[in-house]
């Protein structure tokens, strides 16, 4: 199994360029089932993530082919089979997303149900409910869920019951082939919900106000073809600033989007950091100092978000003074805290909330990825750290952060990928 071997305590500088978004990229492979012609997709990172969609496309028969500059296009008029395996499923919750386009375009779909997750329970019943509302027929029988539709699905009014990301997007494609209007209400404003839109309106569908907490869908009979750019990874982008703010260094990072992250480099100034923006790019700029101790607490978008929580926590163990974190979108996802308390890290956990005590420095220690925020915590907290830090586990980090240690290096950081083959010689 893969690790990765980091020699902290050298100060980051240089540019980076951000990759497109693994969790826009994904509901966008997944829309593209409803295209009555083919659909290709710039942009799109190379992930393990990326590889499981295309891979549960495949196994329908549908057609996918991706050329050297990361543009996938995939033509859904192959596909044989309505069905996502529990193989694969079981592999990546985001799997679901195809539930709602395979139903409106083809009036059936056979999806495993996703199984636990590190971070959470992550229930899919609201995605059902709000299928189910739109008029499909949804029994869940031995792991697996079957939706069907006699003839077009049905526009809808559905209130959500909480914000839900995955679910908004599943109702948003299942919606666009329904006949009439559906209203989303308490819908998730995620710049991905967003990017989706963007994509079905590209593709012919009537769309209005993506990115609010109301969303109207007037259903057309087809849809059609285009061609549409994944936007930058916001995520991605975070824990390369992040890595900067942790190590007193700079980084700009490239191809990527301010208006994406207000809520994190509001944190990032206020933890002392220079952060100055252009329409493409961010620089953060830690000046040599040591990060002043912020509180925050995560939320829906336009709040501060849960999937940068950890990354942020790693620059609250090196901060001057004593932060609060609190997470109010999942109920685990502190399972890096332990690892990071190994590099010398001083939090304690009561439930949603973690009382970081900052500290001067973190010591080198092998640390174990949980899942993927945690393990890039962990990669930014030994960047920081003194000595030689090994990451177990990295295959979370693959899934989605593309080339990390390539993107690290070019930044002058001390990390190397050391494969198993090498570990067992
Ligand atoms: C998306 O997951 C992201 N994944 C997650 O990113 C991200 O953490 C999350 O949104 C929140 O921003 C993708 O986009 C592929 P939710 P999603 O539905 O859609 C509960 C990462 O690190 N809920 O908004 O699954 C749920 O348990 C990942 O890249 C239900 O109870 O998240 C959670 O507590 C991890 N029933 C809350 O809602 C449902 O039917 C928000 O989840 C659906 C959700």
């Amino acid at each position: 199994m893969d690790k990765l071997l980091i020699s902290g305590g050298i100060r980051l500088d240089g540019e980076v360029r951000i990759s497109g978004a693994k969790n826009a990229a994904l509901p966008l492979l997944a829309a593209t089932l409803l295209g009555e012609t083919p659909v290709t997709l710039t942009n799109v990172p190379q992930l393990k993530d990326i590889t499981t969609m295309i891979q549960i496309l495949g196994n329908m028969g549908v057609s996918v082919v991706i050329d050297e500059k990361c543009q996938v296009e995939v033509n859904a008029n192959t596909l044989t089979t309505a069905v996502a395996p529990y193989e694969l499923v079981r592999t990546m919750r985001a799997s679901i997303f195809v539930l709602g386009p395979l139903l409106a375009r083809f009036g059936e779909a056979t999806v495993s149900l996703p199984g636990g997750c590190a971070i959470g329970s992550r229930p899919v019943d609201q995605h059902l409910k709000a299928l189910a509302a739109l008029g499909a027929d949804i029994q869940v029988e031995n792991g697996y869920v079957h939706a069907r539709t006699k003839g077009r699905l049905k526009g809808a009014r559905f209130v959500f019951d909480m914000v839900t990301v995955g679910g908004t997007e599943n109702l948003l494609m299942a919606a666009t082939l329904a006949e009439g209007t559906t209203v989303i209400e308490n819908a998730a404003r995620e710049p991905e919900i967003i990017n989706l839109a963007g994509l079905l309106s590209a593709m012919g569908a009537q769309i209005s106000g993506a990115g609010t907490d109301t969303i109207t869908v007037q259903g057309v009979k087809a849809l059609q073809g285009c061609t549409y750019r994944v936007i930058a990874d916001r995520i991605e982008t975070g824990s390369y600033l992040a890595a900067a703010a942790v190590t007193g260094g700079r980084v700009k990072t490239l191809d990527t989007d301010p208006f994406l992250l207000d809520a994190v480099l509001l944190k990032f100034r206020d933890v002392g950091a220079l952060v100055t923006t252009g329409p493409d790019w961010i620089e953060l700029d830690m000046q040599g100092r040591r990060p002043l101790a912020v509180n925050f607490r995560t939320a829906p978008h336009p709040g501060f978000p849960t999937d940068m929580q950890a990354q942020f926590m790693a620059v609250s163990a090196v901060s001057e003074g004593t932060s609060t974190i609190i997470e109010t979108i999942f109920e685990n996802r502190y399972m890096h805290v332990p690892e990071l308390n190994r590099l010398g890290a001083k939090i304690a956990v009561d439930g949603h909330t973690a009382i970081v005590s900052g500290v001067s420095e973190l010591q080198a220690a092998p640390v174990m990825a949980t899942d993927l925020r945690a393990s890039m915590s962990l990669v930014i907290a030994a960047l920081a750290a003194k000595g030689d830090t090994l990451v177990d586990r990295i295959y979370h980090i693959d899934r989605g952060y593309e080339r990390v240690e390539e993107k690290l290096q070019s930044l002058g950081a001390n990390i190397r990928r050391v494969t198993g083959r090498e570990e067992s010689q």
